[in-house]
Order: C-alpha cells, then structure tokens, then sequence
C-alpha cells in the first residue's frame, strides 16, 4: 500500500521517533547550508482550497531547497471537488507529480484524494485535523523540554482540528493532554474515546479553565473560529472569552511553563500580546520547525 501522511497516527510510534530525528538532522543540515538535493528532479503539487502561510511557505521552501520543485495551486487553479471530481484531481495530478500535499476542507476529500492518487498524499489541514501542525510541535517540545513523550500540555480553546490532531498523537505516544473548552465546543468524542480506549495517554475534557492548564508544562491555544467559520467569530468571542490565554490563565500553571500557538493568532483574541512574545513563548521556533519537520516527512514518504 502507497504510504500517505493523513492522520498523525498513521505513523507507528518508533517511525514517528524516526521523523522527530530526521527532523532534527536536516534541520542541523539547512542550518549549516549544505548542499543536499535528494528531490533533484521531482515535483510536489501543493493544492490548496483554503489560505495559508507557514504550510505554503514551509513546504515550498522546503522542496526547493532539497533540490525539488513546488507547484502553488490554489483555490481558484483546480476547484478541486466543483470544477472536477476528487477522484479525477488525484489521476491527473499524480500522473505529473511525485507526492501531492493538500489543504482541504472536508476531510472525506482528503482521503478521496489519496484513495485514488498513485503517488503519497501528505495532509495540510482538513476541518477534520491537521497533522503535519502537530508533529513540528512534537519536535519543538522535543527540542525545548528534551521529551517527546511524558509531558502535560493543556490544549485551550476550540476542539477544533489541532486539537484532533493531538489526540491523534495521544494515542500512539505516552502524553497527558487536557483539552479545555466550552461545554459545547468539545472535540470529536468518539475520537476522544477512540484515544481513551487505546489506555497510552491520559486525556481529560475540562471546561474550567484555571483547573484545566494546572501543573501543564505546556500551554497550546488557536484561533476561536478556524477558516470557513468565520461567521461565527462575534458569537463565538463571547462564549470563548474566559479561555483566553492571558498572564492570569498562563500562570495558573503554577510552573515555569511554555505557550505554544500553530499561528496565525489574534493577538488580544485567544491569546493576549504579552503572552506571544513572552520569554517562554516558542510559537515562531514552532513555525519553522513545520519545515523541518515537514522535510522529514517527505523524506519518509519518498524513501529517501
Ligand atoms: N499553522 C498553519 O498551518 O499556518 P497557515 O494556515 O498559515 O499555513
Ligand atoms: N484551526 C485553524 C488552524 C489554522 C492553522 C484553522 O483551521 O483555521
């Protein structure tokens, strides 16, 4: 079978292990400049139907410089499920490229996509989750706490498609993971107990915010209303106010913890200013770390 990065779990643990140390070793590489082209030749196409920056940049930036080529499409190129089926996107586009990223709204595509695509599939967000967010957060933990495993982060805010993806890590590497939300903006139960029933991690949903990031050693919020819900942002400002990450709500820890955001953020929404830019604030090491780890992600699916 095609190897595909949909799902963070589609990894094993000990090959989730290997990525965090191919992370780490061409990161070491591109820090040094080196000259190490394994893509020489080969082509990404990124589709996207939704905006972004880090995603686009890290990737593209990231193919370049390890000897490939990256093809931006956006969502006006390919209308992909309205000027043409999923299932066609996939035929054609594999025929001319050797790997597909995509960011996608309804997830059901995204596994379409890689369904009928004959090169691997790498998920760049879907409504559903967003894997590649959370293994480069996975390495930039590893990287600040010398862990990747046995830590407490609290996840604050909406149960939302990173937070998905955190379950998703929760179930194949040993974490305590509070998701702390408004009663009615819990994460996918089913796959909250999909994650409880594998009994590696233990994950709790908690709606009291001050009791729900004590003693984390790490502090994780994004955006109240993600892409394609934006709508809803006045309402859901109201209901999501005291989940704001502020100095009261980070120190309430009770520990010299960090805040982690995948970014974009709005400032004095979700997160106050003087919480992004504190000391322990490692939210931009986390932006670049989604090129690392994305290249090593890559790497894997290319076997190379
Ligand atoms: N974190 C993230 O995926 O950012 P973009 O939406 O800018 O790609
Ligand atoms: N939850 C956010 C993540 C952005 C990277 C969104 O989907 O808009």
């Amino acid at each position: 079978m095609l190897d595909n990065f949909l799902h963070v779990d589609d990894f094993t643990d000990s090959q989730l292990i290997e990525i965090l140390d191919k992370s780490k070793w061409i990161k070491d590489k591109f820090k040094q400049r080196a000259d190490y082209t394994p893509l020489k030749g080969m082509t990404m196409a990124m589709i996207f139907a939704k905006p972004s920056a880090r995603t686009r940049i890290s990737f593209e930036t990231g193919f370049f410089r390890m000897g490939g080529h990256a093809l931006f499409l956006g969502p006006n190129d390919i209308g992909i499920g309205k000027r043409e089926s999923v299932a066609d996107v996939a035929r054609v586009v594999s025929r001319f490229n050797d790997i597909i990223m995509a960011r996608l709204f309804d997830h059901k595509h995204v596994l379409e996509l890689a369904e009928h695509s004959s090169v691997p599939v790498i998920n760049g967000l879907t409504d559903f989750n967003h894997p590649c967010q959370i293994v480069a957060d996975l390495f930039t933990v590893y990287e600040t706490i010398g862990r990747y495993k046995d830590f407490t982060i609290s996840y604050v805010g909406d149960g939302n498609n990173i937070t998905h993806s955190w379950i998703e890590l929760a179930m194949i590497l040993p974490i305590k993971l509070n998701v702390v939300c408004p009663e009615s903006y819990k994460p996918d139960m089913s796959l909250v107990q999909k994650a409880k029933d594998k009994g590696l991690s233990e994950i709790n949903i908690i709606h009291d915010p001050h009791e729900g990031v004590r003693d984390s050693d790490i502090v994780y919020t994004d955006v109240w209303a993600s892409m394609g819900q934006k709508e809803e942002a006045d309402e859901r400002r109201k209901i999501f106010n005291p989940y704001q990450v502020n100095s009261a709500l980070f120190n309430a820890t009770g520990k010299d913890s960090y805040f982690m955001h995948c970014l974009p953020a709005e400032r004095g929404v979700e997160v106050t200013d003087n919480i992004c830019d504190h000391k322990n604030s490692i939210i931009f090491r986390q932006a670049e770390n989604r090129m690392h780890a994305q290249n090593a992600i890559v790497l894997h699916l290319l076997k190379k």
